[in-house]
């Protein structure tokens, strides 16, 4: 949420920053803005995306050699060419960019303002850069580093900010609590960034700053300490290989369509190597830390927000009945605040694609101080939730950039299949044969997967269908349920039609009083256990005249009376079944956007990385 940028050396600063904006979007695209210095100051700023910053920017003579940039997921204040960062100090002597809340703005701005500060904006940023003064003007012996580890141990929230100062041209300051910031090294030169991905073209030695680091930069030096004080310290690099051209469409017409169509190879990735030669075991050493003694470990709780909160709604259904462990799955946000009983006999898997939802991030720290084991499944390496738990699964899918998140839902899918397999082994509940099976199917999925994309036109047909829909229900039973939520988040996050999930039997305690001639109803009837259930389901929408669409094994003949339209997904085990039913939803939700004109990879009001609370 929000993405920071920064760069100083010996290269022009401007360029660099807007490719890092570009790369960064994702974080957020109400507003962009940049501030470079070259004996003055030159900010610009600009409500929209980074394209519009960089038009109005153009003709603009903005050289220099250091500099910073933000692009804009509003909280405080309206997104606007005010409330832009990068946010200047009354006297013009500080610029800041800023992602993060400010908790005690408020009671700052009140002081600032008795002292003589105005406020050009709304923002909790433009108090923090004004506080910031006010220490240096109360401090003026001070390093501008001393000054600002000084005013930031009175501010509470999160912040990842850069502070660009006028009087000292040749260092940035830097410092990360709860938001993510990443430094690149390069020769005579270094970038600032909230992730990886958007600097890893010019540099692939990265510096990790812990939370509740500053950070001093010069073109040759960097210096790290806590900001409750201590020795400043050279921290240590990592070399990382992210692949560039993998933060490219590659030919795509979007982030999401090129992803869609890696979901094959990602699957397969992340099925490479954990499943040893004979396809008869699951290979996963990161687990055998947590389970020396599986019965030791008397409850499995998952933590995760969004989709990644459907990947761990399946986690429970699947490990609960196939390795009989007890499992409960819990939105983040509401695990951190409710005070779980918790204890050394739990353990806590955090699913998060980017490794820095805030949520996610607390509800992690929150089970660790109580003393629960914590295990992550995570996509991108070096982010915050793997460096706090124990051990991480990593997904393997590759970067994943547009907003609305698909192939990181179906590696999850998939790791949470291989990590049931090995929990269900563990405590002896498989029969060879049927550990074969699974892991049979689950070699098969990326072939799957990879058929299903021929769902293509027939699911644009059924998207005209739906388009101008007020609202659309999406209802599954089993593991089919969590499959209907993320058909419905992803419907509604790119086409912002309504849209909501449900187990199809909860229908009748409420939804169904949303269903006339207009309502498209979307089913997961493929066949399964609860496959007759769900046929009378329909025989209930059918009765009140909804659009039935079905997603049916090949082959169903009773679905397919009932229904107005029928997307044939290849025939697999239930275990299975989410990867390759969330191919054709993501073509709906896909096609459905884009016969209405939607940004598919950047859909209104959200952020990819939600690291805010
Ligand atoms: C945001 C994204 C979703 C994602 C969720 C959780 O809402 O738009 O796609 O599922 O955050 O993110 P995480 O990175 O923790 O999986």
């Amino acid at each position: 949420m929000c993405g920071i940028i920064g760069y100083l050396g010996t290269r022009e600063a401007y360029p660099l920053l807007i490719k890092g904006l570009k790369r960064l979007e994702y974080r957020g695209y109400d507003s962009a803005g940049i501030a470079v210095l070259n004996g003055s100051l030159s900010v610009y700023k600009k409500m929209g995306k980074v394209a519009v910053l960089e038009h109005y920017a153009s003709g603009e003579k903005v050289d220099g050699n250091i500099g910073i940039g933000h692009t804009r997921w509003a909280t405080h204040g309206i997104p606007s060419d005010l409330n832009s960062h990068p946010h200047l100090s009354n006297s013009g002597r500080l610029a800041i960019i800023h992602n993060g809340i400010i908790e005690n703005y408020e009671v700052l701005r009140t002081e600032l303002m008795a002292e003589g500060y105005v406020f050009h904006s709304d923002t909790d940023t433009e108090v923090l850069v004004n506080y910031f003064e006010s220490v240096l003007l109360a401090e003026p012996n001070r390093a501008i580093s001393e000054v600002i580890s000084i005013a930031l141990r009175r501010v509470t929230g999160s912040y990842a900010i850069v502070v660009l100062d006028h009087q000292n041209p040749d260092i940035l300051i830097a410092a990360r609590k709860g938001s993510p910031i990443v430094i690149g090294k390069g020769a005579g030169e270094f970038f600032i960034s909230s992730d990886v991905n958007a600097i890893v073209e010019h540099t692939r030695d990265i510096i990790y700053p812990m939370d509740g680091d500053v950070i001093a930069l010069t073109k040759n030096t960097i210096m790290v300490r806590n900001l409750e004080g201590g020795q400043w310290y050279v921290p240590e690099i990592k070399v990382v290989t992210n692949a560039v051209e993998e933060l490219e469409k590659g030919g795509y017409a979007s982030f999401m369509l090129k992803e869609i169509n890696d979901q094959p190879v990602s699957i397969a990735n992340c099925l490479a190597g954990r499943i040893d030669i004979n396809g008869s075991r699951v290979v996963l050493p990161e687990l055998d830390l947590f389970f020396p003694d599986i019965n030791a470990v008397k409850r499995i709780i998952f933590v995760a927000c969004g989709t990644s909160y459907h990947a761990s709604l399946y986690a429970g259904y699947l490990i609960e009945s196939m390795a009989g462990i007890r499992v409960q799955a819990e939105y983040a946000s509401e695990f951190r605040y409710r005070d779980p009983v918790i204890d050394g006999s739990d353990l806590v898997v955090a699913i998060s694609q980017s490794g820095e939802t805030a949520d996610t991030i607390a509800a992690v720290e929150l089970a660790k101080q109580r003393g629960a084991g914590i295990l992550s499944l995570c996509n991108v390496a070096g982010s915050s939730i793997p460096r706090l738990s124990s051990a991480t699964i990593y997904l393997q899918a590759g970067p994943e950039i547009g907003v609305a998140s698909t192939k990181a839902f179906t590696t999850q899918v998939t790791a949470v299949l291989l990590t049931t397999i090995y929990l269900a082994d563990k405590k002896g509940k498989l029969t060879e044969e049927r550990r074969k099976e699974l892991l049979g199917g689950l070699q098969a999925v990326p072939e799957l997967v990879r058929q299903a994309f021929a769902l293509n036109d027939q699911v644009a047909a059924v998207a005209k269908r739906i388009k101008d829909a007020p609202t659309i229900l999406f209802l599954g039973r089993g593991i089919g349920f969590p499959v209907a939520l993320e058909g419905a988040l992803k419907l509604k996050e790119l086409s912002y039609i309504h849209a909501e999930g449900h187990p199809a039997a909860e229908m009748k305690h409420g939804p169904i009083a949303l269903i006339d001639a207009h309502t498209p109803v979307v089913f997961i009837a493929t066949q399964g256990p609860l496959y007759e259930k769900l046929l009378s389901n329909m025989q209930e929408v059918k009765a009140r005249k909804g659009i039935i669409i079905a997603i049916v094994s090949t082959g169903d003949v009773r679905a397919k009376e009932l229904a107005d339209h029928c997307i044939e997904i290849p025939a697999v085990e239930e275990a299975l079944l989410p990867i390759v039913a969330a191919v054709p939803l993501q073509l709906l939700a896909y096609h459905t956007a884009s016969l209405l004109g939607h940004d598919v990879d950047q859909p209104r009001n959200l952020a990819k990385s939600v690291t805010v609370e």
